[in-house]
């Protein structure tokens, strides 16, 4: 629904997606700390910035998938396969990987918590999984005497009620602790933030293409306009690691 039918338009669209949200992905995997010799999956890649982001850190000895449903996206990188996989209908190599990620794609599965399942036993003893999704019902104008504010929620209502009517979990970001939480993972952490973004900003042109790819140029009068400020999706982070455990079979957390 929030995507182009012109390819072009479409890689435009995941390059500011990714834009607006590589810094905290990169903030989170690199708490992780070394990523040396790493076996890694991201599952539904997108532009495939995150995995050119994790070819550069886990070595001659490590290895990174790029997946997706559409391959023509992903440019070839040194260092990064790809793999055309459905997260859905396709299976995943069991306690295959170090790391599994896969931001702002389970929200678009029907079955998120069979997906989250499929993941969680791709990991390796001590691998770990990192999901993120949002909230698409946080938008709201910062100033509730703004002149754009009833138009821009009513417009956002619409749009949200477009997004569940085509099948998209539109809450699903508050809802991935509790799922995480139930694999049987350990160390299951989560971070969420709200981003708070300004008419004819970069991530407001991402909004506004989201929106006229769903609905027409309806948004566009508060977009564009710098004197708005608006909260927009709410973006939550889960991860977890799947227990090790040592050589006498205690269990290492
Ligand atoms: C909103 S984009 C997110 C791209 C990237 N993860 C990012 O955050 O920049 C959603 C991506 O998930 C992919 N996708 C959707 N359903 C999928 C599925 N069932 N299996 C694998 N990928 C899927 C889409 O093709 C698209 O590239």
């Amino acid at each position: 629904l929030l995507s182009s039918s012109a390819p072009a338009d479409e890689a435009h669209r995941l390059a500011m997606l990714a834009d607006l949200t590589n810094q905290a992905t990169f903030d989170r995997l690199s708490s992780f700390g070394s990523m040396e010799g790493w076996q890694c999956i991201d599952i539904g890649a997108g532009d495939g910035s995150v995995a050119r982001w994790l070819a550069a850190r886990v070595g001659f000895q490590g290895r990174v998938v790029a997946s997706d449903l559409e391959l023509d996206r992903l440019a070839p990188c040194a260092g990064v396969e790809r793999r055309r996989f459905d997260l859905v209908d396709d299976e995943l190599e069991s306690e295959a990987y170090d790391l599994i990620h896969a931001r702002s794609v389970l929200l678009h599965v029907a079955d998120p918590e069979a997906a989250l399942k499929k993941m969680a036993a791709g990991l390796r003893a001590g691998g770990v999984l990192v999901v993120e999704d949002a909230d698409l019902t946080t938008f709201e104008a910062c100033d509730p005497d703004h002149p754009h504010r009833a138009e821009f929620e009513a417009c956002m209502q619409r749009f949200t009620a477009s997004m569940v009517a085509a099948g998209v979990h539109t809450k699903l970001g508050p809802r991935l602790p509790a799922l995480v939480s139930s694999l049987g993972l350990v160390d299951v952490d989560c971070a969420a933030r709200l981003l708070i973004l300004r008419g004819g900003s970069a991530g407001a042109m991402l909004w506004k293409r989201n929106i006229a790819n769903a609905l027409g140029d309806v948004a566009a009068p508060a977009l564009d306009d710098p004197s708005f400020w608006f909260a927009s999706t709410l973006r939550v982070q889960v991860w977890g690691r799947a227990a090790s455990s040592d050589p006498l079979g205690r269990e290492k957390i």
